[in-house]
């Protein structure tokens, strides 16, 4: 058998593994995919399978999160050194001194960090979920690690509710700036800019909508527009040229990709299928803290 994409299928089903892929993965990951979305989706379906092996083609957290909410299952992440460059800039210690600084504050952490940072904050989020978490809490000021931008988008929405954000932030999301979308408006006027939270302050608060990598993709499948600027990663892009060839899909700049996500190719995911190698381990005590912070999200989405 030649077929990569075959291989991984026989596999697949001899080994009882599912594939789960992010929303920014290369669009010919989908091709073996079992289920692809947003972090929020993900996270559900890796708290639900009955799969013995998750393949989780994304970043290190995604598939460490899916190890915290099926820890007796096998989690492979296709390529080891795939990090998000967000998580990477809160460690343990910056969190500690944070909190520190309001220690009376309960501490919403977004899923795009650490196990170690997982475990010492009260929530966790997805930038689907955000306001809605933040929302349940019923407090009238909270920290937000590590996005500053979502974090502030959310204290934005709710109106009355103080957000004390770390300065985290994404790379690939803060290349977009606001003359971006006053450039692509004049060059487009009938389309709508959708863009994510992780977005520049300046960007999403001029966008026609905000939302994560399912929602942006949801409100072009059901809006009666025809024309949208992605204020988002290329991945969604091109699963949106892919799946609306009738609609006009228009990147709000060339190239804007994470390059973390895009290091999974086929080749890996057909490596760790045969091998089992890159599988993600936590640490039993910091996996039970951080798994009650992302329990205590489940309960609330
Ligand atoms: P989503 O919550 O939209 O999946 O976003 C995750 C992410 O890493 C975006 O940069
Ligand atoms: Fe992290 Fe940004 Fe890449 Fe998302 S797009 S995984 S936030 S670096």
């Amino acid at each position: 058998m030649s077929n990569i994409t075959d291989k991984i299928n026989l596999l697949k089903k001899e080994k009882n593994a599912v594939i789960l892929a992010h929303c920014y993965q290369p669009v010919e990951v989908d091709e073996v995919a079992d289920y692809v979305g947003d972090s929020l989706y993900l996270s559900q379906v890796a708290s639900k399978t009955d799969a013995d092996i998750i393949v989780f083609a994304g970043v290190y957290f995604m598939a460490q999160t899916a190890k915290l909410l099926s820890p007796d299952k096998k989690v492979l992440l296709p390529q080891i050194e795939a990090g998000c460059r967000m998580a990477d800039m809160l460690s343990l210690r910056q969190l500690k001194e944070f909190i520190s600084k309001h220690p009376s504050l309960k501490t919403v952490c977004y899923v795009n960090s650490t196990a170690e940072v997982k475990a010492e904050c009260d929530i966790c989020c997805t930038s689907s979920n955000a306001e809605k978490i933040v929302k349940s809490l019923g407090v009238s000021k909270v920290l937000f690690v590590p996005d500053t931008y979502l974090g502030k988008w959310v204290e934005k929405q709710l109106g009355n509710v103080e957000v004390i954000t770390y300065p985290g932030f994404c790379p690939t999301h803060l290349q977009i700036r606001p003359i971006d979308v006053e450039n692509i408006r004049k060059k487009y006027p009938d389309a709508l800019v959708l863009a994510h939270p992780e977005c520049h302050m300046s960007v999403s608060s001029i966008a026609d909508y905000v939302g994560s990598t399912a929602a942006i993709m949801k409100y072009v499948k059901e809006s009666k527009n025809k024309s949208f600027v992605i204020a988002t990663e290329q991945g969604v892009v091109d699963r949106l040229k892919r799946d609306y060839p009738n609609k006009e899909i228009i990147p709000i700049k060339n190239n804007l990709i994470c390059p973390n996500m895009k290091m999974t190719s086929l080749e890996d995911i057909l490596h760790v299928l045969e091998t089992e190698e890159n599988e993600i381990f936590v640490e039993k005590d910091i996996a039970r803290k951080a798994v009650h912070c992302l329990d205590a999200m489940l309960e609330v989405c």
